[in-house]
């Protein structure tokens, strides 16, 4: 289609593309964690200025930059995020991590670099743009409550049409683009579950009332919302993660306590594991005399991609990646916080795949072996720009 700067824009994140692993290659040595993404903000905020883009901190260290084109037009947003994980890095590469216990194991390094990348290949073609390119560098994707929220309050969605974000994932091949309509990533919720009786001598427990034959009860019954209250056309996870209780062989314990986790990737189902829970929970706690205190955490909302911008990116991808780009995955019962980007306006998130079995790049995400093929993000700075110019010029329809 007809826009002027695109291909030039192509050739320009060609050019860029030693300059986005140097980028990601300083970050990666550089792991910081969530909302202390200091010198990352910073790498971020010179390379801003240097490209003539202002920007502003937001949320603490997230950083918000906006390529205002000549023509008015619309807003369209691209989200990366920031944050490191505590985890030891043990790949062995000549750019690992400099700082002990703190790695880049989920690729939010490439995520920023490959973001300054778009910024660095758009500026040029403020003149011809319609419209504004805004960027979100968001920070702390990995714990939640995440720092999503914390951007939109600071107004970084304000006047915005459209978003979109990639990220890259250790389980697809490199050269794939997994990306489905609808409910592609889980919300993550998570429990706190404590029993309480009343403890004594383990060799008399009719003077007791044991906690933990009424925890086994409950870790029983809990088990049957998966697998007798869900519709087994639906997808969920009711996981206990960790039991605790007790003091000696000879003694009735008091308290049991227990934590684990709950997906989901609908509203009204998520809303119903939270009931069956509590109706099994004080079913069997007044059954066996105990007092059960049941604690929901809430975690990121599911994420679901709007339709028409999922079309958008999937047409992308065939252009950027090849008629065979795009992988049609099944939904993740991961979580992540562009979720809540995702309820204010439409737009889509992308799994970039980073797999390569011939290069040795194989660890899975989040561990200490986790790699990124870099030959990846040249390709994925093309998409996004792909994703601008058929937003912001092709007259690609959004809200
Ligand atoms: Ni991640």
């Amino acid at each position: 289609m007809g826009t002027v700067w695109l291909q030039q824009a192509f050739k320009q994140a060609e050019d860029g593309e030693q300059q986005v692993i140097a980028w990601r290659r300083q970050i990666h040595r550089h792991p910081e964690l969530g909302f202390e993404e200091e010198q990352t903000s910073q790498l971020i905020g010179t390379t801003l200025k240097q490209l003539g883009i202002p920007y502003e901190r937001v949320n603490r260290t997230g950083v918000v930059g906006r390529l205002i084109g000549a023509q008015p037009g619309r807003v369209i947003a691209l989200r990366a995020d920031m944050d490191a994980l505590p985890v030891q890095e043990k790949t062995g590469l000549p750019f690992a991590s400099e700082i002990d216990g703190k790695m880049h194991a989920c690729g939010h390094d490439g995520h920023t670099a490959t973001l300054l990348g778009v910024a660095a290949a758009l500026a040029p073609f403020r003149a011809q743009l319609n419209g504004e390119v805004r960027f979100l560098f968001q920070p702390s994707e990995e714990h939640f409550p995440g720092g999503a929220l914390g951007m939109i309050e600071a107004g970084a969605l304000d006047g915005v049409d459209a978003i979109f974000g990639v990220h890259y994932i250790a389980g697809i091949p490199s050269g794939k683009v997994g990306i489905i309509p609808g409910p592609m990533m889980a919300a993550p919720d998570t429990f706190t579950l404590k029993v309480t009786g009343v403890g004594g001598h383990g060799s008399e427990p009719e003077a007791t009332r044991d906690p933990i034959p009424a925890a086994a009860e409950m870790i029983e019954a809990l088990q049957t919302i998966v697998s007798r209250r869900v519709s087994p056309l639906k997808q969920a996870v009711v996981t206990v993660g960790t039991i605790h209780g007790g003091y000696a062989n000879n003694v009735i314990a008091d308290e049991v306590t227990m934590t684990g986790t709950m997906r989901s990737f609908e509203e009204p189902l998520r809303r119903a594991l939270f009931d069956w829970m509590r109706q099994i929970v004080g079913g069997v706690a007044a059954a066996q005399g105990v007092e059960a205190d049941l604690a929901i955490e809430e975690g990121y909302p599911p994420l679901v991609n709007e339709a028409r911008m999922t079309a958008l990116v999937q047409q992308a991808v065939r252009n950027v990646f090849g008629p065979e780009g795009v992988l049609a995955i099944p939904p993740s019962m991961g979580g992540e916080d562009f979720s809540y980007f995702l309820q204010h306006v439409p737009g889509a998130f992308a799994h970039v795949g980073v797999h390569n079995e011939a290069k040795g790049i194989a660890g899975a995400q989040h561990s200490p072996t986790f790699m990124l093929d870099e030959t990846i993000f040249l390709p994925t700075t093309q998409l996004f720009l792909q994703v601008v110019a058929d937003f912001l010029e092709n007259g690609l329809s959004g809200a």
